[in-house]
């Protein structure tokens, strides 16, 4: 195999390295939902989740191989460590999809070796030669990982990553695991990869970082000069600690600055011809759904997909801008499917056009999801006259979040003012179908309804992060709430939209709570695995 693509291969890890992250927990439907949209999008790899984590993890994965695996749609992933039965896991999770991939992957560096495995270089390179002849027995893409492989001593990887090639290796993914490397040395290392892995034009070049210095996009670039076609990030760059490379960075970059790219793909630098297969349209969709879901809020500034990526502020930059766009834009928000904000229904459009506005905006619900969305619809058309793109984005979002149904909100009345003692008033349905109703007073509205919310459902948490966005301009627009609490050292969170930011902060609490409780309920788990 020649070790140039013809285009940069996007391996998208959000279900995988992006769920590592604090907080960041999805139910299956959860990542049903984003999985299909990833396949909108049009990453070329899913990397569905660690299949021998735990029973969730391998019936995610195992789902996304069944529904999204099809024979159009992306390869599908899950990662295993370098052991047996990590790796039958995830070879029958991923059994239902067209294309199917294990990622088995062990530690290279002299630290995790010394003090994490406990094993020498020469067993090492023994199990990862094993297990990646192992992983082919079930399938033939196979990608293989040296963890921490910025830390690596160079000659090392290259014997491990040779060996792992033989043995049956299609992709070699080059991780910097901590964060470390800055992009001149990262590009040298993926240099030294090529120019001494005597085996590599037999393998994929892939790269994976961490975010820890703030240069894991710029690493990547500066790997992809030297030779590297694949690149593993996550959507908003969510992840451990710091987070991984962000997709919608990586990709903008590679289409704004494509020029500048081509020659070393071996294109022309005038080629129009888009260096992935990404649609750029879908990549403010996709990022607007995993915040919502994951309850990870993109910081204002984020470039690509903050609030204020395409703001302009300043008098001078206004007037450049009204002038030409090109003054001070090098990239049209339209590109990224950031559309103008059109009004486009209200309270008397009926189903079908409802239905077939999400269509043109890339929804595909099924039936009851479709007449939930409508319900929520004609609720919120009741009050807001005008309903935007936007608004029903939220409406949707909203309502294809799946947090365990367990406790639903009844009812939520508030009573405050500037002489008044904030009080509320709740009423919830428990899983059991019995209806309590408890009160409380607190220091504002929202203290109140959760601590007469805390009466009810009693699970000790404390809350850590409460956010109020609102998703149009304008007095009645929807406000989006999304909080995050904790429940000893795990953070759960929840989301929730409403024309109302009382009801909507309600809701969102009993989300995230409904998902504290279900995750109590399934105790004792088996023993977490974290890569
Ligand atoms: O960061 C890392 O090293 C990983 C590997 C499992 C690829 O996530
Ligand atoms: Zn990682």
């Amino acid at each position: 195999m020649e070790n140039k693509s013809e285009r940069i291969i996007i391996f998208d890890t959000t279900l995988r390295d992006g769920e590592q992250c604090p907080g960041a927990t999805l139910n299956i439907d959860e990542k049903l939902t984003i999985a299909k949209q990833l396949a909108r999008l049009g990453v070329d790899v899913i990397e569905a989740g660690f299949a021998f984590a735990s029973p969730g993890d391998f019936e995610a994965v195992n789902k996304i191989a069944q529904i999204v695996g099809t024979e159009t749609g992306p390869v599908i992933c899950s990662l295993a460590r370098a052991r047996k039965e990590d790796i039958k896991a995830a070879a029958q999770a991923i059994g239902p999809a067209a294309k199917g991939r294990i990622h088995t992957f062990i530690a290279t560096s002299d630290i995790h070796l010394k003090y994490k495995l406990k094993k020498t270089r020469k067993e090492v390179l023994a199990i990862a030669e094993e297990m990646v002849a192992y992983a082919k027995s079930f399938t033939d893409d196979i990608e293989f990982s040296p963890e921490d492989a910025g830390r690596s001593e160079p000659e090392f990887l290259y014997e491990v990553l040779e060996r792992a090639i033989a043995a049956g290796a299609t992709t070699v993914n080059i991780p910097d695991t901590v964060g470390y490397t800055t992009p001149s040395e990262f590009g040298a290392l993926i240099k030294g990869i090529k120019e001494n892995v005597r085996n590599i034009d037999q393998a994929i070049i892939s790269v994976h970082g961490h975010n820890d210095l703030g240069l894991a996009v710029a690493n990547f670039l500066e790997a992809i000069k030297n030779g590297a076609r694949q690149l593993e990030c996550t959507i908003n760059g969510i992840g451990e600690r710091a987070g991984n490379a962000a997709l919608e960075e990586l990709i903008m970059a590679l289409h704004v600055r494509r020029q500048y790219f081509n020659p070393f793909l071996g294109r022309p630098a005038e080629s129009e011809e888009p260096l992935t297969n990404i649609d750029t349209r879908q990549i403010y969709k996709t990022s607007r759904m995993v915040s919502n879901l994951t309850g990870l809020l993109v910081q204002p500034n984020k470039a690509i997909v903050g609030a204020n990526a395409f703001a302009h502020e300043s008098g001078i930059h206004q007037d450049g801008v009204l002038k030409n766009k090109l003054t001070y834009e090098i990239m049209d928000a339209q590109l990224i499917g950031l559309t103008e904000n059109q009004i486009v229904l209200g309270k008397h459009s009926g189903r079908n056009a409802f239905r077939s506005r999400l269509r043109e905006l890339g929804y595909e619900l099924t039936e009851t999801e479709l007449n939930k969305a409508f319900v929520r619809f004609k609720e919120v058309a009741d009050k807001k006259k005008e309903i935007s793109d936007w608004d029903l984005e939220a409406i949707v979002n909203d309502e294809i979040q799946q947090a365990p149904d367990l406790f639903k909100l009844e009812l939520v009345q508030v009573s405050c003012g500037s002489n008044a003692k904030p009080t509320a008033t709740v009423t919830l349905r428990t899983p059991e179908g019995e209806e309590l109703i408890d009160a409380a007073i607190g220091t504002g509205p929202v203290d109140a309804v959760y601590k007469a919310i805390n009466r009810v459902i009693k699970v000790p948490n404390q809350l850590i992060e409460f956010s109020v966005q609102s998703v149009t301009a304008g007095i009645d627009a929807i406000g989006e709430v999304t909080i995050r609490l904790r429940h000893e050292d795990r953070v759960f969170s929840g989301h929730a939209a409403n024309t109302d930011i009382i009801v909507a902060s309600a809701q969102a609490y009993v989300n995230a709570l409904n998902r504290l409780y279900a995750w109590l309920q399934n105790q004792p788990q088996p023993e977490e695995v974290n890569a």
